[in-house]
């Protein structure tokens, strides 16, 4: 892995670099902010692409590129890839010819599922293109074959986050249909398997109730950045690591979503710094 030119930026004020195709990476922001306060971070929301959730590995990879070239051009010194779609179909491809550290939030969800279950029994929900991967199943029985995982794909859960719906009886009656099956089989543990889900946590858990242990990739991958960079403060070859500026969130979307940035903003309750518009990619 090749360092990045430090003519941008000093080492220390690089930002960590996040994407997703929208709004719902901000889940991940906001886990980063809690458990390292002090970097700056500057996020991509492809607003307008979203949704992955539908679209191939070729299309996904293609944009998944394109934005991690441009957080590179910014300075980046890691990026957080904050979309589980992005991260099922693109991340394997992409890692090896990223000139900085790419991390997911698949690896870290499936492995904070494995240590949280404890009938071997674990449900998954995401998008279409994420649970048509089966890149959950794969990575999770990976790290333990006995494990038994149920997989849903719930097409309608990000329109209506989307739409800031989130204790909504619309909402718990299309969640109730969805995770009634896998309640059913008895699973004891339930991977939010997409950013945006963790925004419907609080009804997601009224309805699997207080026996099924919900695992936010959100949540893991942050502690799994926090964990890459303590390693690179004391391999000081590698990348560079903490960071000593100004903390601060910029962020940048691809097309005008700013309604629900507002939603999202609120009740994550973030700060944003900035935020502007810019076309990246035809
Ligand atoms: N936030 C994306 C994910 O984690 C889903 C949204 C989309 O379909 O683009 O998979």
């Amino acid at each position: 892995m090749s360092h990045h030119p430090s003519a941008i930026s000093p080492e220390s004020s690089r930002p960590i670099g996040v994407f997703d195709s929208g709004i719902g990476g901000l889940t991940v922001v906001a886990e980063l902010r809690r458990v390292l306060p002090h970097e700056r971070i500057l996020y991509i929301g492809d607003t307008a692409r979203v949704p992955y959730g539908g679209k191939s590995a070729e299309t996904v990879t293609r944009y998944s590129r394109e934005i991690s070239d441009h957080l590179i051009a910014e300075g980046a010194k890691l990026i957080v890839v904050a979309c589980n779609t992005a991260s099922a179909l693109s991340v394997p491809t992409l890692a090896p010819s990223i000139e900085v550290p790419l991390i997911g939030v698949l690896e870290p969800g499936a492995s904070a599922a494995v240590k949280a279950t404890k009938n071997k029994m674990i449900g998954v929900i995401g998008t279409k293109a994420t649970i048509g991967s089966s890149a959950y199943k794969k990575a999770i029985c990976t790290l333990d074959t006995e494990m038994t995982v149920s997989s849903v794909a719930c097409p309608l859960l990000v329109p209506l986050i989307e739409e800031g719906l989130f204790e909504d009886d619309v909402t718990s009656v299309i969640l109730q249909r969805y995770l009634d099956p896998m309640l059913a089989e008895g699973i004891d543990t339930l991977v939010l398997g997409c950013t945006h889900y963790p925004l419907l946590k609080r009804v997601i858990q009224r309805i699997c109730g207080p026996s099924v242990t919900l695992v936010d990739s959100a949540e893991n991958c942050a502690l799994a950045v926090k964990e890459l960079l303590a390693s690179q403060t004391q391999n000081p070859d590698r990348t560079p690591a903490s960071n000593l500026a100004a903390p601060r969130l910029d962020i940048v979307l691809t097309d005008s979503s700013e309604g629900f940035l507002r939603v999202a903003e609120k009740s994550l309750d973030l700060t944003i710094d900035s935020l502007s518009f810019r076309q990246i990619g035809k």
